[in-house]
């Protein structure tokens, strides 16, 4: 896979806008499409309201706008981009026809990414040609803010696909992490619904308050979880290295 300069964005709601915005902001020409025209007004609006301190989070004295072209044909997008950001809703039927569509015109060895939250990308990418290139890549919203990109395989993605992709989500300040093997809701998500439910349970039990249960996290463990993840949090004070055992 050569070198990543044009990256085609499909949906341009939440997520495709913030795609848009750190791509821009790493110099990347940005071709983008929304079935719905008018996203393309609220694409414009939401880069002009964040350029200014996305200038100052990546060190950049300019971001070059002309560098967005929107389309207006799904075709006429992807034809000639070295990678796809697929960012339509959340849903098994709609993403793998679109991504279907998408590999019947794109070219035939570029990465195909989904920006999923949850899905299992051996679905969504059962109709595509050449599945191999298929991968979740997904972000956390503002994706121009956070730097975690949880990148998930199908069955059928070879490894050339997923270093392709953990090379170029580096390239635009991110930090990924993959899966060894797909799973629904993938990682971070599983962790934090499992909080929740776990607040639901005490709730409905009636033993807190939803302030008490918020502050039980904002006052305490919650200051150290946005330093340390699970393990090093409960290894705190013990662990000397990253590959000491926790049994
Ligand atoms: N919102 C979040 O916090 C978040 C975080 C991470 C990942 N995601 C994932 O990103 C994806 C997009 O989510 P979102 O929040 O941006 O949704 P959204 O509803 O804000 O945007 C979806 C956009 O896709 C467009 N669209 C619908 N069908 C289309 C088609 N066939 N072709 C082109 N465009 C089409 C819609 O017009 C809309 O503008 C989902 O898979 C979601 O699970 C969302």
């Amino acid at each position: 896979m050569s070198k990543i300069k044009k990256v085609a964005v499909i949906g341009t709601g939440v997520i495709g806008v913030g795609w848009t915005i750190r791509l821009l902001a790493h110099n990347i020409k940005v071709l983008a499409y929304d079935k719905n025209l008018i996203q393309r007004n609220i694409l414009i609006q939401e880069i002009k309201r964040a350029v200014p301190f996305v200038k100052k989070l990546f060190n950049k004295k300019n971001i070059n706008l002309n560098n967005l072209k929107f389309f207006s044909s799904l075709e006429s997008t992807v034809k000639d981009a070295d990678l796809i950001q697929e960012c339509a809703p959340e849903n098994y039927k709609l993403k793998t026809q679109l991504i279907s569509q998408i590999s019947n015109y794109c070219k035939p060895e570029v990465l195909i990414s989904s920006s999923s939250s949850g899905l299992l990308p051996s679905r969504i990418f059962s109709k595509c040609k050449n599945s191999k290139r298929g991968i979740i890549a997904h972000p956390f919203n503002p994706v121009y803010l956070l730097p975690l990109v949880e990148i998930v395989p199908g069955k059928k993605t070879s490894s050339k696909s997923l270093n392709a992709a953990n090379k170029f989500y580096k390239s635009i300040s991110m930090n990924p992490i993959t899966l060894k093997k797909e799973l629904p809701g993938y990682l971070s998500d599983r962790l934090q619904e499992a909080l929740w439910r776990e607040a639901l349970h005490i709730i409905n039990e009636g033993y807190a308050s939803t302030e008490d249960l918020d502050r039980a996290i904002e006052d305490g463990p919650g200051l150290r979880y946005s330093l340390m993840g699970t393990f090093f949090n409960f290894s705190f004070g013990r662990r000397k290295s990253w590959n000491e055992t926790y049994a």
